[in-house]
């Protein structure tokens, strides 16, 4: 058998299309190795969202590239990537394949190892889609599953429309039967994702995301239910209240924002203002107080928010300021603005120096610090319901259904178990409690 390592970069969908591609090697005669130096073949699934990580790419493939000389290994490279940095990055991978092209990858593998057996072995796909190729999952208890891939929003810095291409919904079928298979086979937490999920629509049926949120929720099983990334253009009145009556949906809405400056969202293309996003939050947090109980009245509130987009004076990042104060975030995913090839926004000047970027970056997670401690303070003394992620020796480590990392100690490894941790402590970025037996 010939071993597989597959490097990832990248967001959730990433993840998810790297437990694809190794579903895929499974089914034809490749194992995984933890060891990339003896992996037979690697395969670099890339993100282009930020320069960084193309960077990252040079980096590795050097190191790759001066080891070949001794073994006898194959690199493929994929994911998110402009046509102009594949043409780059050709000379250093023995391929570049589409992602959406994976179930057709296996006749390109057997060639590249002139070993024909690879493309026989089990190799019965029955599907065209890419996301119809079976997962090799990563996790045991929470299941990331794809609805829809790509995107048409053309955000004025965003390569995603062009490595990605445009959206593309997958059959509500098809998801149900692999929510179901997943429920069976005992997860407890299903994360539906896809760059706009709430502009999913069925391509064989009338099935729009609130409705497909609410077939799910009606499924049997104890599980969570979560979804990334929402557009807040796409935030329907519909979907608003579907999230706030569908229990198992947990209590955390992830809505990026961008910025909290109305010329500098309409300069990002965004087509919606900063009074708008406040009134959908408001929504948000009206129908959770209507429809839920307890603490799950409140739900966490979470965004991503680009510092120094081109032309960014201080006080439009003031108003960005003003706007997490007021809505008390839990969780800013901040960026700091990166020029990237294609991009409408690439034409402008980048003007933010990166000094200030960096410091505009500090100034809102210390915002951040602060709502994200004052709304951590109300569930000490509660008793909470944990999804266990991790643990070693003396603690664990796990999260809660508003998404807030919880550690208490423990001998035992509950690891992938759903318990019960009264909350002692609030801190910054975590809880801190005591397991109840
Ligand atoms: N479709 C999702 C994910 C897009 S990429 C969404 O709409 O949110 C994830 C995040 O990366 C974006 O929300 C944005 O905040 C950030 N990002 C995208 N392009 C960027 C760029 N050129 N520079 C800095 N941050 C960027
Ligand atoms: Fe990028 Fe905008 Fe699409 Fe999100 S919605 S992926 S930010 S273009
Ligand atoms: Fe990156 Fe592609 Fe996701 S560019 S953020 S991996 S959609």
């Amino acid at each position: 058998m010939l071993t597989y390592f597959i490097k990832t970069f990248g967001c959730q969908m990433n993840i998810s299309d790297s437990e694809r591609i190794a579903g895929l090697l499974n089914s034809i005669n490749f194992q995984p190795t933890q060891n990339i130096s003896t992996a037979d073949l690697i395969i670099v699934n890339a993100c282009s969202v930020r320069q960084s990580a193309i960077d990252r790419i040079y980096g590795l493939s050097a190191k790759w590239l001066k080891q070949k000389q001794n073994n006898n290994f194959k690199t493929i490279l994929t994911g998110c990537l402009l046509d102009l940095d594949k043409k780059k990055l050709k000379p250093r991978f023995d391929l570049i394949l589409d992602i959406r092209d994976l179930n057709t990858w296996p006749p390109a593998i057997a060639n590249l190892f002139s070993d024909n057996n690879l493309c026989h072995t089990n190799y019965n796909l029955q599907t065209t889609n890419y996301l119809g190729v079976k997962p090799n999952y990563s996790n045991s208890h929470t299941a990331l599953v794809p609805i829809m891939n790509g995107c048409n929003n053309f955000c004025s810095y965003c390569v995603v429309p062009y490595t990605r291409h445009r959206e593309t919904s997958r059959p509500a079928d098809e998801i149900i039967k692999e929510v179901k298979s997943l429920i069976k086979r005992g997860y407890k937490e299903i994360i539906l994702i896809g760059q706009n999920v709430n502009s999913y629509q069925c391509p064989h049926s009338q099935i729009n995301f609130p409705e497909l949120l609410r077939m799910i929720n009606n499924l049997s099983g104890n599980f969570w239910l979560n979804f990334v990334t929402s557009h807040p253009k796409d935030m329907s009145d519909e979907l608003i209240q579907t999230m706030a009556q569908s229990l198992k949906i947990c209590p955390y809405v992830h809505l990026p924002v961008q910025s909290g400056d109305n010329k500098i969202l309409q300069a990002m293309n965004r087509h919606y203002t900063v009074q708008h996003y406040k009134k959908l939050i408001k929504k948000i947090k009206h129908n959770f107080k209507k429809y839920r109980i307890g603490l799950e009245k409140y739900p966490a509130i979470s965004t991503d928010i680009i510092v120094g987009f081109p032309g960014e004076t201080l006080k439009q990042f003031k108003h960005t300021l003003r706007l997490a104060k007021k809505i008390k975030y839990d969780m800013i995913y901040v960026g700091q603005y990166s020029p990237r090839p294609q991009t409408t926004a690439a034409k402008l000047k980048d003007d933010v120096s990166k000094t200030e970027k960096k410091n505009r970056d500090k100034i809102l997670n210390q915002i951040l610090q602060k709502t994200n401690l004052k709304n951590n303070q109300r569930f000490v003394n509660q008793t909470l319901e944990v999804l266990v992620d991790k643990c070693n020796n003396q603690a664990c480590f796990g999260h809660t259904r508003h998404f807030k990392n919880v550690k208490f100690d423990s001998k035992n490894d509950l690891t992938g178990h759903k318990i019960k941790v009264k909350i002692k402590q609030a801190h910054d970025w975590n809880l801190l409690g005591e397991l109840i037996s």
